[in-house]
């Protein structure tokens, strides 16, 4: 792949120089949905697919983007001085999103850059192509220019920059799986304090498909929005009744204590999904601990149930991808994964159900929806890295 880039670099924007190539995962979160924003926990991993940069400083102040996603752009030209978050369409807004959030933090770039990416995440899928781009942008800053900042602190410039300059008001978890994700381990993090916990994913005998529904989220970003506010009213309601500094902090039983302190039907369901979704999660890392890979698949599956039920963020195209999942013997869990409206699921199945999995899954799903799914089967990767 380095190659492929380097040849490609040299295309756009001509041979010569210290050209760089750095990599960054996209993820995928286990379980612990909806969950970032309400101080509890989530479950995610980093993935071996993710963005690939080639990148060189420039003398200049001048930046100039080109990905080979979407190579109809052409190159798209930026400056470095006056960075401001505003809404414009096009994907550079990441990567200079992040350069504006070097920026307030006080570590201000200077110089310019020519910057190419490839992506071979799925856009759109719910795999967090977006906070890969970002996390990458941060790591290439800190390579480049010397920035003193760990991966951690990557990843919370990186949600900055995705609230600030992009107005998307997401939580930790996925530039914080990407950051410091881990070879074959998922990350167990209370985004509460932010502490965190490696754990060995050894699925004997089992692999963890993707399912993608192909409906890019649209409306998503702003319903997203939505949701967590109604989550903050939720808290705030109950918050006139006991002293609690999140959702995540109720457990289930504490919860339809107070419950009715919550002053509106919908907003009790968007509560009950947070506080019930953080304690599956506990209970799942749990169930792994004890190699209980059964037990780990059913509180997967409550996870989807409640998504569609409780936080109504699934719709028939993730509904029909996990139903079909159900079905299939061998599958162990299966639940939609990411933010929803769309984008993919996450199932763990047995070996040598993969491939009916693949066909029967793919086949109902196509038929219910019109039009064909993707599946993936993904192994759990690193961090970011430079490559060359
Ligand atoms: C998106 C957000 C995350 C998280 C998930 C839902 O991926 O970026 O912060 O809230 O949705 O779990």
């Amino acid at each position: 792949m380095q190659e492929k880039l380097m040849e490609k670099f040299k295309e756009v924007f001509g041979a010569g120089g210290d050209i760089r190539v750095y990599f960054a995962p996209g993820r995928v979160n286990l379980i612990g949905e909806h969950t970032d924003y309400n101080g509890g926990h989530v479950f995610p991993c980093a993935l071996t697919i993710g963005t690939y940069g080639a990148v060189r400083k420039r003398e200049d102040k001048t930046l100039r983007f080109y990905s080979m996603n979407f190579e109809q752009l052409g190159v798209l030209e930026s400056s470095v001085e006056g960075l401001k978050p505003e809404k414009e369409a096009d994907w550079t807004n990441y990567p200079k999103g992040v350069m504006w959030a070097f920026g307030e933090k006080g570590m201000k770039v200077e110089q310019g850059m020519d910057l190419l990416l490839f992506g071979n995440i799925p856009n759109g899928s719910g795999l967090s192509s977006s906070a890969s781009v970002e996390v990458l942008t941060g790591y290439i800053l800190k390579d480049l220019f010397g920035f003193d900042v760990t991966n951690q602190d990557l990843a919370l410039i990186g949600q900055y920059s995705e609230n600030k300059f992009n107005g998307v008001n997401c939580g930790i978890m996925d530039q914080f799986a990407i950051a410091m994700g881990k070879k074959d381990h998922a990350i167990f993090l209370d985004t509460a304090t932010l502490a965190y916990e490696y754990a060995p994913i050894h699925l004997a005998g089992a692999k963890i498909v993707i399912s993608c529904t192909n409906k890019k989220r649209g409306l998503g970003d702003s319903k997203y929005n939505e949701r967590r506010s109604e989550c903050e009213t939720a808290l705030a309601e109950i918050q006139e009744t006991v002293g609690v500094n999140a959702l995540g902090d109720l457990t289930e039983e504490q919860f339809e204590q107070y419950r009715k302190a919550i002053r509106d039907e919908v907003r009790q369901k968007r509560a009950k999904h947070a506080v019930y979704e953080n304690q599956r999660t506990l209970k799942a890392v749990e169930a792994l601990k004890n190699n209980d890979v059964k037990k780990f698949g059913e509180l997967m599956n409550a996870s989807h149930v409640s998504l569609r039920d409780d936080y109504e963020v699934t719709g028939v195209e993730l509904d029909t991808m996990v139903e079909e999942a159900w079905k299939i013997d061998g599958v162990i869990g299966s639940r939609m994964t990411g933010a929803g409206f769309g984008g993919c699921t996450v199932s763990i199945v047995k070996d040598e159900a993969v491939d009916t999995f693949i066909r029967e899954v793919g086949k109902a799903y196509e038929e219910k929806i019109g039009y064909a799914g993707d599946f993936y089967v993904v192994e759990i990767g690193d961090g970011p890295a430079r490559l060359a």
